[in-house]
C-alpha cells in the first residue's frame, strides 16, 4: 500500500476562501467587517511569526485585523483590563491571545477573562464544557481542523477505532470528544500507557499529538490506518546545516506503506489551524449580529 497524502494546506485554502466569500456577505449585512484581536505579549519568535500569519489571513479573509502588542513586562491586571475592553468592544468578535504567556502572567486567568461568545481559540473553561456536553459553542481549532480532514476523507467515522495520543486540553481532549460526537470509538492514549504499540494497533483512525520527534512507529499501525499527525518537531541540524528538518510525531517515511491515508509534516494540519481560527471568528460575528450564516456554507 502507498499512503494518499491528506492535502491540509490545499483544504485549508479553500476553507479560507469560503470564509473570506462568507465574510464579504456579512460585511454587507452588518455594515462592518467581522472583527479579530490578537493579543501578543513579549518577543517569543515563533508567536511572532503566528500572529503576522493570523494577521495577514485574517485581511485577506475579509475581516478586519486588531492587533495588540505588548512589552514582555506587562502587567496581569493591565493585560486583564486589556481583555475587558476587547469584550466590550461591539467591533471585536474573536479574541485570541496568543499563548505562550510570560512566566509571571497567569493563562489560566488569562483565559478565564476572555467572553465565552468571543473566545474563537475554544480554550475557555465554558467552551471545553459545551463540547463536554454536546452544546454549540467554539472548537479549539487544531482538532476542529483535524476532524474537518478525517470527514472529508472518511465520510461516516460511526463504529471506526481511533486512537488519540496526547491529552492536552488544546488538542488531545477536544480531539477525543469531537471523535466521540462522531461516534467513533475513541481511546486516549498518553506517556503512562502502556503497551502504546497494541493500542495503536488496533486504530483505523490515529491522531498523534505528543510533540515527540517520529515517535509513532510504521509497525504500530494497523494497514489502512488514516494517520493525522499534529507534531511539529525540529530534528537537529544536520552537518552543514543551520536548520534541522521540521518533522512530525509519526515516521512519515516508514507509515507511507502501511497507512491508507497520512498527513505531512509541514503542509498537513499546521495550514488548518488559521483557517479554523477565520472560521470561528466568522462564526461569531454572525451570531454576535444575531444573523444566520447559512448552513454548510463554511
Ligand atoms: N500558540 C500556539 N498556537 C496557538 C493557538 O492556536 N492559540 C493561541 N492562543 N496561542 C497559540
Amino acid at each position: 500500500m502507498v499512503a494518499q497524502i491528506i492535502d491540509g494546506k490545499a483544504f485549508a485554502a479553500r476553507l479560507r476562501e469560503r470564509v473570506g466569500e462568507q465574510a464579504a456577505k456579512f460585511e454587507g449585512l452588518a455594515g462592518r467587517k467581522a472583527g479579530l484581536a490578537v493579543v501578543l505579549v513579549g518577543e517569543d519568535p515563533a508567536s511572532q511569526v503566528y500572529v503576522r500569519s493570523k494577521h495577514k489571513a485574517t485581511v485577506a479573509a475579509n475581516m478586519e485585523s486588531f492587533e495588540h502588542r505588548l512589552p514582555a513586562e506587562t502587567t496581569e491586571a493591565d493585560l486583564l483590563a486589556l481583555v475587558d475592553q476587547l469584550n466590550a468592544d461591539q467591533t471585536v468578535d474573536g479574541i485570541l491571545v496568543q499563548l505562550p504567556l510570560p512566566a509571571h502572567l497567569d493563562e489560566k486567568a488569562v483565559i478565564a477573562s476572555i467572553s465565552p461568545d468571543k473566545d474563537v481559540d475554544g480554550f475557555h473553561v465554558t467552551n471545553a464544557g459545551r463540547l463536554a456536553v454536546g452544546q454549540s459553542g467554539f472548537v479549539p481549532c487544531t482538532p476542529m481542523g483535524c476532524m474537518m480532514l478525517l470527514a472529508d476523507r472518511l465520510g461516516d467515522l460511526s463504529g471506526l477505532e481511533a486512537v488519540v495520543i496526547g491529552r492536552s486540553n488544546i488538542v488531545g481532549k477536544p480531539m477525543a470528544q469531537l471523535l466521540l460526537d462522531a461516534n467513533a470509538t475513541v481511546t486516549i492514549a498518553h506517556s503512562r500507557t502502556k503497551d502504546l504499540a497494541g493500542v495503536v494497533k488496533r486504530a483505523d483512525i490515529v491522531v498523534a499529538a505528543v510533540g515527540r520527534a517520529e515517535m509513532v512507529k510504521a509497525e504500530w499501525l494497523k494497514e489502512g490506518a488514516t494517520v493525522i499527525d499534529v507534531g511539529i518537531n525540529r530534528l537537529p541540524p544536520e552537518p552543514g546545516a543551520d536548520k534541522g528538518r521540521l518533522v512530525g510525531d509519526v515516521d512519515y517515511a516508514g507509515a507511507q506503506s502501511v497507512a491508507a491515508a497520512i498527513t505531512p509534516v509541514p503542509g498537513g494540519v499546521g495550514p488548518m489551524t488559521i483557517a479554523v481560527l477565520l472560521r470561528n471568528t466568522l462564526i461569531a460575528a454572525y451570531r454576535n449580529e444575531g444573523l444566520d450564516l447559512p448552513d454548510g456554507a463554511l
